[in-house]
């Protein structure tokens, strides 16, 4: 019975929350549009906005970005960089980084992005530090690897956010899709890793898909 309340109430709040949210313009409009239609996954727009914030509070100047997809994420990592800033943005995908590009310059912010065509574990290694934030968003399976690889790069007081760790609430509860079983047991098991490395000051913050935020404590 908890449970369903529980159920309930957080649906009314999440759809309240949503309501809250200002309307997408431009590029972000655009984008939000083509992922419905190509099933392109995103980040939630809250998420976003809280990629361009957290960007903005630790004035974060060089960021790299695993999964650019068609650059919805991009565009608010590239506002949050500001003027001089730079992201670095892998993903394998030619036409969705393609796309990405062309809305990147729609919003005239194309010089801040270097776009890395790659697997992120092949690309990560030849980026240079020191980088002000890392966003993991490709692989589940692979996120440890890109931890492992990228936060030596960060540096102290560094931030570093991954999408989807509740993964549509699978990661805590049942797997619901087979397709994801092997998406959904690597989260399990990289979660706890995230929150207690000994580097990190890490937490998953639930909403979106579940966000995991974490600042560079140590060496
Ligand atoms: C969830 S999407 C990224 C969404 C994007 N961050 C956003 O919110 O707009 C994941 C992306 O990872 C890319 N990808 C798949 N395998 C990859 C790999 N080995 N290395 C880097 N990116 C990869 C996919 O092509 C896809 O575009």
């Amino acid at each position: 019975m908890k449970g369903l309340i529980d159920g309930i109430l957080h649906r009314t709040q999440a759809e309240y929350l949503e309501r809250l949210m200002p309307p997408r313009t431009g590029a972000l409009a655009s984008l939000e549009r083509l992922a419905a239609r190509d099933r392109v996954p995103i980040v939630d727009p809250e998420v976003g906005r809280f990629l361009e914030q957290t960007c903005l509070a630790a004035n974060a100047r060089r960021v790299l970005e695993v999964g650019t997809a068609i650059g919805y994420s991009t565009v608010h990592l590239a506002r949050g960089v500001g003027e001089g800033g730079r992201v670095l943005s892998i993903d394998v995908d030619p036409q969705r980084q393609a796309t990405a590009r062309a809305y990147l310059a729609e919003e005239r912010l194309e010089a801040r992005v270097e776009f890395v065509l790659a697997p992120g574990l092949e690309a990560i290694p030849r980026i240079a530090g020191p980088l002000d934030l890392l966003f993991l968003d490709a692989i589940k399976e692979e996120y440890r690897g890109y931890l492992d690889l990228a936060l030596p790069k960060l540096r102290i007081g560094g931030i570093v956010v991954c999408d989807n760790l509740l993964w549509s609430g699978q990661v805590a509860g049942e797997v619901l899709r087979e397709d994801e079983r092997s998406s959904t047991l690597a989260l399990r098991e990289f979660n706890p890793y995230f929150t207690n490395h000994p580097q990190l000051l890490a937490q998953v913050l639930s909403f979106g898909d579940g966000v995991g935020f974490a600042v560079k404590v140590r060496g």
